[in-house]
């Protein structure tokens, strides 16, 4: 059997990460493509640097562009390497462009394609990610729903055989990682005078930081939990953020703006902070496995399973509501019962490909 593992993205590189070593600890025929949308160091080669994973045989080097310039170079380029390579089965990761245009382009060769994190839905379709997320799911022949909920959702679109619940493979990249971080992150004493009461903050939505209105609701929300609150707010930028802000003419007062880091570094900030601000995916995963409450800036979300156990709460991004939900979550108990599995998702995902090939 021979694998291609196609990555694009921050979250796709560390959530492939564990499938990664699981090809390799079983000498499994494998390839990386990586599409390249993102490139900058912080974005891409740390990941691949500290998590010791091996360079991609392929780049695309697509870089940014609009969703439609940016998606069809990925088609193309991705269509190339597949025919070149013949794998057997594609995987992609998650919900980004570079997921979409590789499930299709694999689909449209004939080759089986396997989505890892499948089944996950905002319902919110004004999302550059569902519509990915759902093209995916509806295009892929083995669907790894991260959880019974996420199963429950494809099955209500009519995608009921090869769905196969194996837990989220960020469990297994957390648990891989977090000894690591603890003993060779050195990001608490480099930043300085971080208070051992901090709040680690993220935001990076289009829908929220491409719309003035939105990004300022955001970083008011965090200045003021920052200053109601007595805790500094650690905020890790995003590119496109930053250029958001820039472009906007927009600060945040008394937030800590550093570069984004490396995921050792960020999970020793999560593991430690009192409470997490974020409209990211992954990081309301990570808080909730690592028992740090959340509040999420966005009206929605596709990871339900975090509000259920009690780990995280929407708040939209007015700045009173953020604040109103950072008082109420920074004093909740961390309690919950982590809902994304026992760290063994990427093990499953590659048991259950040997399985079918072999028949
Ligand atoms: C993409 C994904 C999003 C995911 C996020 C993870 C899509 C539609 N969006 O969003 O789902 O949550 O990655 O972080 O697939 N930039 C850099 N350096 C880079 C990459 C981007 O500076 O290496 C800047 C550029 O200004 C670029 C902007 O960030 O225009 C947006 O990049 P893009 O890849 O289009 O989307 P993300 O916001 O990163
Ligand atoms: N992350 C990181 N450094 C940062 C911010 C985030 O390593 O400065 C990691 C974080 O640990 C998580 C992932 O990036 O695993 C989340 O990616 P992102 O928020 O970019 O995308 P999303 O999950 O929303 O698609």
């Amino acid at each position: 059997m021979k694998i291609g593992i196609v990555l694009g993205t921050r979250p796709e590189i560390i959530k492939m990460a564990p499938v990664i070593r699981e090809c390799q600890r079983r000498h499994i025929d494998h390839f990386l493509l990586h599409t390249g949308q993102h490139y900058s160091y912080s974005l891409d080669k740390i990941f691949f640097d500290e998590l010791e994973l091996p360079d991609a045989q392929h780049n695309l080097e697509v870089g940014s562009g609009s969703h439609g310039v940016q998606t069809g170079k990925i088609l193309a380029g991705s269509e190339r390497v597949f025919l070149e390579e013949r794998p057997d089965v594609v995987l992609v990761q998650g919900d980004t462009n570079t997921v979409m245009a590789a499930a299709l382009a694999a689909t449209k060769l004939g080759i089986k394609v396997g989505h890892v994190e499948a089944g996950l839905r905002s319902f919110d379709r004004t999302m550059p990610e569902e519509v990915n997320r759902v093209i995916a799911d509806h295009t892929s022949n083995y669907l790894f729903a991260p959880t019974e909920a996420s199963r429950r959702l494809l099955q209500n679109e009519g995608i009921v055989s090869c769905v196969h619940v194996t837990g989220n493979t960020i469990v297994d990249a957390a648990f891989q990682a977090k000894e690591i971080a603890a003993r060779r992150s050195n990001i608490l004493s480099h930043l300085g005078p971080v208070s051992s009461h901090y709040i680690l903050a993220t935001a990076h939505r289009a829908e929220n930081v491409d719309v003035k209105e939105r990004l300022q609701g955001v970083l008011r929300g965090m200045s003021s939990v920052s200053e109601i609150l007595g805790m500094e707010v650690l905020f890790p930028v995003h590119p496109r953020t930053r250029a958001r802000m820039e472009h906007f003419g927009l600060e945040a007062r008394g937030v800590r703006m550093i570069d984004p880091v490396g995921f050792l570094d960020f999970l020793q900030l999560e593991s430690n902070a009192r409470l997490v601000l974020t409209d990211s995916g992954g990081v309301q995963e990570e808080a909730c496995i690592l028992r740090v409450p959340c509040v999420t800036l966005r009206d929605n979300t596709e990871r339900p399973e975090t509000i259920e156990v009690g780990a995280n709460v929407l708040a939209g991004t007015a700045p009173q509501r953020i604040l109103d939900a950072a008082k109420q979550m920074v004093e909740r108990e961390r309690d919950w019962i982590n809902p994304f599995g026992d760290g063994h998702a990427s093990r499953r995902i590659i048991d259950i490909l040997l399985e079918d090939v072999k028949q």
